[in-house]
């Protein structure tokens, strides 16, 4: 980034708002969550379905997000209160801090649990017959330790947003990204050449509608959200750091369509060798750990390449959480005038601290359970979070941006900076009619399925 004449950092090239954007939406939503999620889901109708809130949700509020932050060259709620001054609008953006708070927290759990597995999966896979679910399980029932790998999470998501530069992660992002690709096709190949990898491919290739409920919509809506980082003030965030003459409809497009073929290639690494080895697809957040140790188990050279797959898991993770991070630190500085460094600081700390009883939620906290929510504390953390605060934030600011502070203006602002592709009526339909009202009956639907059904 490079200051500029106000002061305000600014992204040094295109190629750094991208690479940013495209580091915070891929992460262990891709590649933790959205097979666990699909598995949960049924398998290829919850993917055609993710799809379609992809292109009718995703992309058009993904847009949104970061015109609201370039046009008002602000953190979530200062953007909001830069462009409707003197109205209550600036809540929307202090619910956005507040779910970037509550994702971060548990974020750097699971995060954790990737870090550890550098060197568990190279037990787990030394060690013949070994069963794969009870070593994931064995770590997550332990108290200490994935406190101290959260802990080790957040102390470097926090070392990486006080010293302010995205430059340096930039810099290992663009190399290591690509081998995290790789190494996903590499497993690909593993997993598809399996004895009985057929049975699958077709779960994961070819849907069946008949167990569509509410429920369902729901969790494609919240994994769309969540993957791409909506709905919580990242990208208003880090469009704020991008000037007039950054372009933006094409930009975002490349955002989407990496995000979306990470998450795809995740699913296709993982579901042949579910139904090869026979564990079970709707196992929920142990999937990845538990199935992909198995699964290098069974290649040449299989610890090598576990310990580089964690390894490059826990970085997507990191170029994720900052992003995180740096809402609720951005917030503190624009807003309150706080110094970045003990803004990173004091909000890590506390973040750090409100994750615990997730981090604790199978051992000490195992009996607290919220069937309709999730299995366990950590699942209803994410579930309050990605089934409610994200959807809920994406509303409101489509809400604002196509009748608060006005849709010429959107339009206008998403053009400006000599787009690729121009964005005109058919976004601004989108944005003013199909979000707000396809949000408003899926989170309806949803949440009746969940608590009556
Ligand atoms: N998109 C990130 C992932 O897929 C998670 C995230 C959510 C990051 C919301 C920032 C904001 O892992």
């Amino acid at each position: 980034m490079d200051e500029n004449s106000k002061g305000r950092e600014h992204w040094a090239t295109r190629a750094g708002f991208v690479l940013a954007a495209a580091g915070s939406a891929i992460g262990l939503g891709n590649i933790w969550r959205f097979p666990y999620m699909t598995g949960e889901h049924g398998g290829a109708a919850f993917i055609v379905i993710y799809l379609i809130a992809i292109l009718l949700l995703g992309y058009p509020l993904i847009v949104n997000e970061i015109i609201l932050g370039r046009a008002s060259q602000r953190d979530p709620v200062g953007a909001f209160r830069a462009l409707a001054p003197n109205s209550p609008w600036w809540l929307v953006g202090g619910l956005a801090v507040f779910t970037g708070f509550i994702i971060l927290s548990y974020y750097a759990v699971v995060a954790g649990w990737s870090l550890a597995y550098v060197y568990k999966v190279v037990i787990a896979t030394q060690s013949p017959g070994i069963d794969h679910a009870s070593v994931f399980t064995h770590h997550i029932t332990s108290v200490w330790e994935p406190i101290a790998w959260q802990a080790l999470f957040m102390a470097l998501t926090v070392g990486i947003i006080a010293a302010g530069v995205v430059k340096g992660i930039q810099r290992w992002v663009t190399i290591l990204m690509p081998i995290l690709f790789v190494l996903l096709i590499i497993l690909i190949i593993r997993s598809v050449t399996l004895p009985g990898a057929g049975a699958g491919l077709a779960y994961y290739l070819k849907p069946d509608f008949s167990e569509v409920t509410g429920r369902t919509l729901l969790g494609a809506i919240s994994q769309a959200f969540f993957s791409l980082s909506l709905g919580m003030g990242a990208l208003i965030t880090y469009g704020s750091y991008l000037n007039s003459k950054d372009e933006i409809p094409g930009n975002a497009a490349y955002v989407v369509g990496l995000d979306t073929l990470v998450a795809l290639l995740a699913g296709l690494a993982l579901f042949p060798a579910i139904f090869a080895l026979g564990f079970e697809p709707g196992a929920g957040p142990g999937l990845v750990f538990i199935t992909l140790p198995a699964v290098f188990a069974q290649m040449p050279l299989g610890g090598i390449f576990g310990v580089l797959f964690f390894f490059l898991l826990g970085i997507a993770a990191l170029t994720s959480a900052i992003s995180l991070l740096e809402v609720v630190t951005a917030w503190l500085i624009d807003e309150k005038g706080w110094r970045r460094r003990n803004a990173a600081i004091f909000m890590g700390l506390l973040i750090f601290i409100v994750g615990l009883p997730a981090t604790l939620g199978y051992s000490v906290f195992k009996d607290f359970s919220f069937p309709a929510l999730g299995t366990d504390l950590l699942d209803t953390y994410d579930w309050f979070a990605n089934s409610i605060l994200l959807p809920l934030g994406g509303i409101l600011s489509a809400i604002f941006a196509g009748y608060i502070w006005g849709i010429k203006n959107a339009v206008h602002e998403a053009n400006k900076g000599g787009a690729f592709f121009r964005l005109g009526r058919g976004w601004a339909f989108l944005i003013r009619y199909i979000v707000p009202v396809l949000i408003v009956i899926i989170m309806a639907v949803g949440i009746y399925d969940s608590f009556f059904k």
